[in-house]
């Protein structure tokens, strides 16, 4: 994992492998953003038109390298495109806090097999420098854990992370912004976490695997535990778990992740799609549908990382994380199409496909966060195909049972940098899932798939609680290059929003 410091040195005197420094898409040509004046003076304040002359615009994404000027102990100037020039009216002419995260993940993807790295970024305030920490761990995150030259180590091809990050600028001994690296330190080591469980094969992440790492990480952060097994969700009547994990050799779990806090005034609850590969049952995916769907637990992980993040942070809140882990595989054991499943809330489910697994386990562990009656539930899914054919590969979708939460929730995300998208929930859909055995049927109108999940899912929330859905199914994986702070494969979406909307239910500012 990438170290993350703050330091006033002078860009000059201090060594690093590369400085990295900003420039902005300007009407006349790139602009050298403020953080980089050591260097533009090293070249008599004519750094724009050096990079002009390299070809570089200041566009996001983009990476121009050049030699050091003479006296300095970095060998390498890194510059990255922020985009266009910030307005003059807008928040005080600041750069935004994405577009920091953005540049400093480009950034630090281009400069794997350096040891450290110093980043002088724009740095107006902490929220910018929680920004640009965020972005350089996040971006410099890699997943090696199969490679068996293990590129981590293999110092000859140049690929092992960016080791040390270093923000310049930023006043080490400044509360606010020790507390921002704090965080940004906490939030990016939880989410790279949940990355490598996304990208876990499923061979080696099965629902006991996965339980057993979330017990590891909550006895080592202080956080409440309890897994039921096999017998447990038999014993409790968890219907819906078990129909799903039936079918496979790998027996299901539901693990229940308790942080608290004494100060703490209000309760969330955080429940987590976790089918550790969905291969759609009897109802079997085809060829091309498959091949990403060790993916289906990342609504779990990201619950899983924000619970554990809170711990990390001591965020004056009460949050429970329920984890509904199962394997959806096809064999003799496996529920089939048209089967019932009497679900842990007592309500009857008729299954007519086996491949809409994810709100049948998550229709349990609704109803079981439903019976501590906390103040929210949000829950997190890899739902849909519905939902990406909707919002694209990068966007979550938002429905909840009260507008209001729907909106804040909303604005939870964008204010993280994670790009979602508010949906309804059309009442007239309810009723194509109605079945003549059951109280319902997994599967309603094919059109707007994605909102007859969600209302689905909403059954199975208890009378008078506050509800929200995340349907990840787009952003959680990224089959496409990187970019920004995204690496390809597992992306950890989720995760900041779930951390956001503790931090303001625990300051007060939600709900
Ligand atoms: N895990 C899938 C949804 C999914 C699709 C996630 C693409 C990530 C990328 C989910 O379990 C599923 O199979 N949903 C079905 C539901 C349908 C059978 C009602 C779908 O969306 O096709
Ligand atoms: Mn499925
Ligand atoms: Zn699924």
């Amino acid at each position: 994992m990438t170290a993350l410091t703050l330091s006033t040195a002078a860009a000059p005197g201090l060594r690093a492998d590369a400085i990295v420094i900003g420039v902005s898409k300007g009407d006349k040509g790139p602009v050298v953003a403020p953080g980089a004046e050591a260097v533009d003076q090293a070249y008599d304040g004519g750094l724009a038109g050096v990079l002009e002359t390299l070809g570089a615009s200041g566009a996001e994404g983009e990476i121009t390298k050049l030699p050091a000027p003479s006296g300095f102990r970095t060998p390498l100037v890194v510059a990255v495109g922020l985009g266009a020039l910030p307005e003059k009216d807008v928040n005080g002419g600041a750069y935004d806090a994405e577009a920091l995260r953005k540049a400093s993940g480009v950034a630090a993807r281009a400069l794997a097999g350096s040891k450290k790295a110093a980043f002088a970024l724009p740095v107006a305030d902490a929220a910018a420098v929680g920004a640009i920490g965020e972005g350089a761990l996040l971006g410099a995150y890699s997943f090696d854990a199969y490679k068996e030259g293990n590129a981590a180590k293999d110092k000859k091809n140049g690929k092992a992370p960016l080791a040390e990050a270093v923000v310049l600028g930023a006043k080490p001994r400044d509360k606010a912004h020790k507390a921002a690296v704090e965080r940004a330190t906490a939030v990016s080591e939880e989410l790279n976490r949940a990355r490598d469980l996304v990208n876990t094969p499923p061979n080696d992440l099965n629902p006991e695997a996965f339980a057993a790492v979330a017990q590891a990480a909550a006895k080592e952060n202080g956080i409440k535990v309890q897994v039921l097994d096999e017998k447990a969700l038999a014993k409790g009547g968890y219907g819906g778990i078990l129909g799903v994990g039936s079918g496979s050799a790998s027996a299901p779990r539901l693990v229940k992740l308790s942080y608290t806090h004494s100060k703490a005034k209000k309760h969330l609850a955080f429940v987590g799609k976790g089918i550790t590969y969905d291969s759609g049952g009897i109802s079997l995916k085809p060829a091309g549908h498959n091949e990403t769907m060790k993916c289906d637990m990342s609504g779990a992980a990201a619950v899983f990382a924000a619970v554990v993040t809170a711990a990390r942070l001591g965020l004056e809140v009460n949050v429970t994380g329920w984890l509904a882990l199962a394997e959806n595989m096809p064999s003799g054991s496996a529920t089939r199409p048209g089967d019932v499943l009497r679900m842990y809330s007592g309500k009857t489910v008729e299954v007519l496909n086996t491949d809409a697994e994810g709100r049948l386990v998550l229709a349990d562990a609704l109803w079981a966060a439903s019976e501590e009656k906390p103040d929210a539930i949000v829950d997190v899914a890899t739902l849909t195909g519905a939902m990406v054919l909707a919002l694209g590969n990068r966007t979550f979708g938002v429905m909840a049972n009260d507008e209001a939460f729907r909106s804040a929730v909303h604005e939870a995300a964008e204010e993280v940098g994670e790009p979602a998208w508010p949906m309804p929930l059309p009442e007239h859909l309810r009723k194509g899932m109605d079945s003549p055995t059951a109280d319902i049927a997994n599967m309603g109108e094919r059109m707007g798939g994605g909102l007859v999940a969600a209302l689905f899912l909403r059954e199975f929330v208890g009378e008078g609680i506050t509800w929200a859905h995340l349907d990840i199914a787009g952003p959680a994986f990224n089959e496409q290059g990187p970019f920004g702070y995204t690496p390809k494969g597992g992306t950890g979406s989720g995760v900041r929003t779930l951390v956001r909307l503790a931090e303001l239910t625990a300051s007060g500012d939600l709900g």
